[in-house]
C-alpha cells in the first residue's frame, strides 16, 4: 500500500495546508460570532468553505489566512458568510404555511382589511424563498384581493447574517429548478415569465441583516414568527436563549414555526401549546 493511499483522500488532495489547530481556531470565531458548531467531523466542510477565501486572498495556507483575517474585518465577515449554510427550498416543510393560512390568516387579514397591523418575521431567511412563499401562501392567487390587503398595514420581517444570501433574496430571481415547487397558480401569479417575484411581494418583506445572536432592533412584537433549520446548528444553551427571545418577541396568540428536527426547550415549551408538526402557538407570555 503506497502512503497516498494509506492518507485520507481529502488530506492527500488540498491545496492548502490545513492543521487541526486551524480548525479549531475557525471553529471557535464561528462559534463565538454566529453560535454555529463546527465540530473535527465537519473539517472537509470548513476547509471546502476556506479555501476559495484563502486561494482569493493569493495566500499558500490556511494559518496566514487566520493571520489575515485578524487584522481584515471584512475578510472575517467574508469568512463567516462562507461558513453559513444556506439551504433552503420554496414550499419547504409546507405543512407549516398550510397551518397559518387556516389558522391566523383569517383573523389577519380581516384585521388588515379593517385598518389593523400585521407583523410577520421569517427569522434565518436564507435567500428569501421561505418568506416569498409565506405570503403567496397567505394571499392566494385573488391578485386584486391581494393588492388590497398589501396596501394595509402588514410587514413581513426576512432576516439573516449573511450578506450574500440576502442579496439574492432581495432581488427576487431565482432559476426555473428552484421555482419548480411553487404550485402553479401560485406562480403564475405572483413570478414573471424573467423569473423574478412580483415587486408587490419585493416590497412588502423587508430584508435586514441580522445575527440571531447579537442585539435585536426590533421592539414590536410580532403576530407569527418562522424561524426554521438554523437552531439545528446551535448547542443547547444558545437554543434555549434564542428561543426564550423569539418567544419574547411574539404575541400571546401568536405562532411560532420551527425546523422539522428541532424542539423547544421545557422552559419555553411552557409558554406554547404545541399545535401541530413543529407549529407552536404562543399561551403565556
Ligand atoms: C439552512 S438555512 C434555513 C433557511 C430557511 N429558514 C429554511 O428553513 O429553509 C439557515 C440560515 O441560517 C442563517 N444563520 C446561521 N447562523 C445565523 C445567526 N447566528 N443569525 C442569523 N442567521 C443565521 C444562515 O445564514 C442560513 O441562511
Amino acid at each position: 500500500m503506497t502512503l497516498a493511499i494509506a492518507l485520507p483522500v481529502s488530506a492527500a488532495k488540498r491545496e492548502f495546508d490545513f492543521a487541526p489547530a486551524d480548525h479549531q481556531k475557525i471553529a471557535r470565531i464561528v462559534y463565538d460570532t454566529l453560535g454555529i458548531l463546527l465540530p473535527e467531523g465537519k473539517s472537509q466542510l470548513v476547509y471546502g468553505r476556506v479555501a476559495p477565501r484563502v486561494r482569493a486572498c493569493g495566500l499558500t495556507s490556511v494559518s496566514a489566512y487566520l493571520a489575515v483575517i485578524e487584522q481584515d474585518e471584512d475578510e472575517r465577515n467574508r469568512m463567516l458568510d462562507a461558513l453559513t449554510t444556506n439551504h433552503t427550498s420554496f414550499f419547504r416543510e409546507a405543512h407549516h404555511f398550510e397551518d397559518f393560512v387556516e389558522r391566523m390568516w383569517p383573523t389577519l387579514s380581516q384585521r388588515l382589511a379593517s385598518g389593523g397591523r400585521v407583523r410577520l418575521w421569517s427569522a434565518a431567511c436564507s435567500s428569501g424563498e421561505e418568506p416569498y412563499t409565506w405570503l403567496m401562501a397567505a394571499l392566494g392567487h385573488d391578485r386584486s384581493a391581494a393588492q388590497r390587503l398589501l396596501k394595509g398595514d402588514l410587514r413581513m420581517l426576512a432576516t439573516d447574517v449573511s450578506p450574500s444570501v440576502l442579496e439574492t433574496a432581495r432581488a427576487g430571481r431565482y432559476s426555473a429548478d428552484t421555482l419548480r415547487t411553487v404550485p402553479a397558480k401560485l406562480r403564475a401569479t405572483w413570478v414573471s415569465d424573467r423569473l423574478v417575484v412580483d415587486q408587490a411581494l419585493r416590497e412588502a418583506i423587508s430584508f435586514r441583516p441580522l445575527n440571531l445572536l447579537g442585539p435585536w432592533p426590533m421592539k414590536g412584537r410580532f403576530d407569527a414568527i418562522c424561524c426554521r433549520n438554523v437552531m439545528i446548528y446551535f448547542d443547547e444553551p444558545t437554543k434555549a436563549k434564542l428561543q426564550a427571545r423569539l418567544a419574547d418577541h411574539l404575541e400571546t396568540g401568536g405562532m411560532l414555526y420551527i425546523g422539522h428536527s428541532e424542539r423547544l426547550s421545557p422552559e419555553v415549551a411552557a409558554r406554547f401549546d404545541c399545535v401541530g408538526r413543529t407549529a407552536y402557538l404562543k399561551v403565556r407570555a
